[in-house]
């Protein structure tokens, strides 16, 4: 295990996502603006930048207008736009061309990779941030001990004077497949495309099971279809159709900037009950051009005789058994029609993410943080003798709206964050 001597850093981001890229660009600018010195390091699990990349499936498309990329609802000047990545990369007039807002999610990843490329100096790959410790002076916490572990196992030891957590979701397993979580046939669909190029079920009559009713099951299901033309998928879902999400001119003004103030402005109960209201949006529903072409591929199906398709929808899993010729499933309809077992080469939990809070790298500060619901600024509300600032991203859905795990507000919440971080950034470091 190999420690380095610890550097002071203003801010250390958890994690290289969307979000702290966002915050990235956000920093730098308003620094610039305000002829500040911001150094911030963003510390990042992968070996290099990757958006969602075990679900770049070929054919899958945004869900978000390009326009609400990383800067240009803030500042459609900045050099980090979209448009100006189409620019840089000589496919603006092809792009126009296109007639669309929603670009592949393959080319998106690669606008994002181009920003990312251009904060290298600012990013620590291949390591995970593992617990982040007080470093105290008498009773005040006056900046944050950050430990990573990297690829090769060695730990790097950081100190950072702010935080910035934006982690995303964690894949979350159903706990009727938590005794069989290590069993390699089951996967998320978080790691689909690594596990499915890896495990060679071409050529033969591999059997799959797809558990889920959202956008993540129904692409799987249509990637399996064409991807492995022997499989026979059965996608299983607990609804009783599956259901398309609602992007609706005036119900997508929920995704304005401006409706995070109105959101947190209500009571906790109220906050609740707008956020169940719209989970139609975004959670367990899938875009209609989607639904549009499974329903045209089961009905192709049906005029040539063939069935490798299979919908069970009001599919209640009411047991799973790991078993050397397959991992056998329990089925139950829930409302009364036939049970079912069936027996898989391979499931897919395409069953969405977890968002717990507080995070375990947390732990060792638990005692200062005093409340989980964060501050207007995304900050965690804190004890008063502990000085750093501790802001969180795509984990305040409940007070902030369902825009928070989204790219949605990206462009105006990374600029909220910067401006609260820098205020704490002092004048005696203006640039001279
Ligand atoms: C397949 C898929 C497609 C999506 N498409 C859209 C879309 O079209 N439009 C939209 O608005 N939203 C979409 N979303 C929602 C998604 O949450 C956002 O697009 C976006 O990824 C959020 O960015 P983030 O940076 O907060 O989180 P993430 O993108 O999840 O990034 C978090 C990063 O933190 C890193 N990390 C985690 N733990 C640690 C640690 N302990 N130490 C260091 N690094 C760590 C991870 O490796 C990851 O790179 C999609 C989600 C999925 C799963
Ligand atoms: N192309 C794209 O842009 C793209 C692609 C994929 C995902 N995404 C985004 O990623 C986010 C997550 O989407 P997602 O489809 O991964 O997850 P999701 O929308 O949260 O859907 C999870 C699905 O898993 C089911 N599920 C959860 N627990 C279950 C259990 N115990 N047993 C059976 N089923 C269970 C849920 O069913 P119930 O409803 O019955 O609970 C739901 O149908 C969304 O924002 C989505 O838009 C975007």
């Amino acid at each position: 295990m190999s420690h380095q001597l610890a550097i002071e850093h203003d801010v250390i981001g958890v994690g290289f996502g969307p979000s702290n890229l966002a915050l990235a660009i956000a920093l730098d600018e308003s620094a610039r603006r305000s002829r500040l010195k911001c150094a911030p390091l963003f510390v990042e699990r992968q070996p290099h930048f990757t958006w969602h990349g075990g679900m770049l499936l070929p054919g899958s498309d945004m869900q978000i207008s390009f326009l609400k990329d990383l800067v240009s609802i803030r500042d459609p000047t900045s050099p980090f736009t979209f448009v100006n990545y189409l620019h840089k990369r000589g496919r603006l007039l092809d792009f126009i061309n296109c007639r669309t807002f929603y670009p592949s999610r393959l080319e998106f990843n690669d606008y994002l990779r181009w920003v990312a490329a251009q904060f290298k100096s600012q990013a620590a790959y291949g390591e995970t941030i593992i617990a982040v410790e007080p470093v105290t002076a008498g009773q005040t916490v006056t900046s944050l001990r950050v430990h990573s572990r990297t690829l090769a196992g060695g730990e790097t030891v950081r100190l950072a004077r702010n935080l910035v957590v934006a982690v995303g979701g964690q894949p979350y397993v159903p706990q009727v497949f938590a005794k069989i979580a290590e069993d390699s046939r089951l996967f998320h669909s978080s790691r689909y495309l690594d596990t499915v190029e890896r495990a060679g079920f071409g050529g033969r009559a591999t059997r799959i099971a797809v558990i889920g009713g959202g956008q993540s099951a129904t692409e799987v299901t249509v990637d399996l279809y064409s991807r492995f033309p022997d499989a026979r998928i059965d996608l299983i879902f607990r609804g009783h159709a599956l259901k398309p999400s609602d992007s609706s001119p005036f119900v997508n003004e929920i995704f304005n900037p401006d409706y995070t103030d109105f959101i947190y402005a209500q009571s906790s109960e109220r906050r609740d009950a707008i956020v169940r209201n719209f989970r139609n949006t975004n959670y367990a529903v899938v875009d209609s051009d989607l639904l549009d072409q499974l329903y045209r591929l089961l009905y192709q199906q049906r005029v040539g005789g063939e069935t490798r398709v299979a919908l069970h929808p009001r599919s209640e899993i009411t047991g799973v058994d790991a078993r050397p010729e397959g991992i056998e499933i329990s089925l139950a309809d829930k409302f009364g029609g036939r049970n079912r077992r069936s027996t898989y080469d391979a499931v897919v939990l395409a069953t969405g993410y977890d968002r717990e809070t507080p995070h375990a790298f947390l732990e060792p500060i638990r005692r200062y943080i005093r409340d989980a619901v964060l501050d207007r600024n995304y900050r965690l509300v804190t004890s008063p003798a502990f000085r750093p600032q501790i802001h969180l991203q795509g984990y305040s859905e409940a007070s902030h709206g369902l825009s928070d795990t989204l790219l949605s507000v990206l462009a105006a919440r990374s600029q909220e964050i910067a401006e609260s971080l820098l205020s704490t950034i002092s004048r005696r470091e203006l640039i001279a």
